[in-house]
């Protein structure tokens, strides 16, 4: 690979899912609270050797995601080509055609297949079949020999003029099957390369069920803490949980010293080790004097979606004499859940005062400890 090389995934996500049917094509149906099409476009987006995704819907979808391309065309082959004009002069030299039905991608085989472009003009990951085949219609026929038979999955890798090229050249009357048969057919060299099981197409009603169960699996659970002091003067406004609190005193810091979101938001920056709040928002900064604290939390969560990550729970204990948090604790909920999106059940929020003891016991300052448990794909 040279440095300049540039790779762009294109996921194609412009079918109709007619076989799975369903009231959305199977690309936007809901696997783990996101449409299916945003597991693989995450996982092609955080792959350290990928530098642009671009996901190609048709026009008429084109309201169901966020910065997809609507230029999807009536067949695969449309939808790839029309991706691949639109791309040509952007100086992309190499590319992955992915199907959006493939939510799972992993890391591997994406570098098993950019590394075969190194000495080749396209990879394709590919399984062994396991199973006896043969020829039949309602009676057996002959058996067909499996050692030369290959089950051929996307990604498809190509180095990006040889693509173009075979698309271009393709004749019209033919058949396309997949990228990669056409680049063979216009001449060009495709490597194998070793796929895996869970790159397997969403094609059959059977198959979402078998998605869901695989998503489970194939996401892990992380779970972080985070913690927080600030000092409470008079002056300042009394900002906590992300709600302001009529009170005689106010906490100080540098931004609006909301205590509870800073540890929340420690918390969760914790769950991907992302560092701490002040990696990301320098006290030093300031930009950050007297900031919306919401911003840190928001910036924390996004994080997480960009992993592919989901935010599970979060749980909150603040301690001080005064005020009484029970009072704003539904208000506070609501603020927090709003500021993630996320359901309020996923929410709690709890107080406790430390019996007039320490600084806190003193009402000098206000004490926050947060945990958070996320899922985040296993990588
Ligand atoms: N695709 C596309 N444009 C088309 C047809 C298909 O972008 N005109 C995409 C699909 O969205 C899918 C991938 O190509 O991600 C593989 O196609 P397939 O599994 O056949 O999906 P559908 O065509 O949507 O399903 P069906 O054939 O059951 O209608
Ligand atoms: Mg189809």
């Amino acid at each position: 690979m040279t440095r300049h090389d540039h790779t762009v995934a294109i996921i194609v996500a412009a079918g109709r899912g007619e076989r799975i049917g369903g009231a959305v094509p199977k690309q936007f149906i809901d696997l783990g609270g996101r449409p299916l099409v945003e597991h693989s476009r995450a996982a092609l987006l955080t792959h350290p050797r990928i530098d642009r995704v671009v996901v190609i819907v048709s026009p008429d979808q084109a309201d169901r995601i966020a910065d997809a391309w609507p230029i999807g065309g009536a067949t695969r082959r449309d939808s790839v080509l029309k991706a691949l004009e639109a791309l040509a002069e952007t100086g992309a030299t190499r590319v992955l055609i992915h199907d959006a039905a493939r939510p799972f991608v992993p890391d591997d085989v994406i570098d098993r297949l950019l590394d075969a472009l190194d000495a080749q003009d396209g990879a394709v990951p590919v399984l062994a079949v396991a199973d006896t085949l043969a020829r039949g219609d309602t009676m057996l026929g002959e058996p067909v020999p499996r050692e030369a038979m290959f089950r051929i999955q996307t990604p498809q890798a190509f180095r990006f003029e040889a693509i173009l090229d075979a698309h271009r050249r393709w004749p019209d009357e033919v058949e396309a099957t997949d990228d990669a048969g056409m680049a063979r057919r216009m001449g060009y060299d495709v490597m194998m390369v070793k796929g895996s099981p869970v790159l397997d197409k969403l094609t059959y009603p059977a198959d979402v069920a078998a998605a869901h169960d695989r998503l489970a699996m194939a996401m892990e659970t992380r779970s972080a803490t985070g913690f927080d002091v600030h000092r409470l003067e008079t002056g300042e406004e009394l900002w906590l949980g992300g709600v302001n609190i009529p009170h005689a005193k106010g906490l100080s810091g540098h931004s609006d010293a909301d205590v509870a979101l800073h540890a929340l938001t420690d918390a969760l920056l914790g769950t991907i080790a992302a560092g701490d709040i002040g990696t990301h928002f320098p006290p030093s900064d300031p930009q950050w004097r007297g900031a919306d604290s919401a911003q840190f939390l928001q910036h924390a969560a996004s994080l997480i979606a960009a992993e592919g990550g989901r935010i599970d729970f979060v749980d909150l204990t603040l301690m001080c004499e005064a005020p009484k948090i029970g009072p704003h604790r539904a208000a506070m909920v609501t603020r927090i859940a709003d500021l993630l999106a996320i359901e309020e059940r996923r929410v709690s929020i709890k107080a406790t005062t430390t019996e007039r003891l320490g600084f806190t016991g003193r009402g000098e300052g206000i004490a926050a400890q947060a945990s958070a448990t996320v899922s985040v794909p296993r990588r």
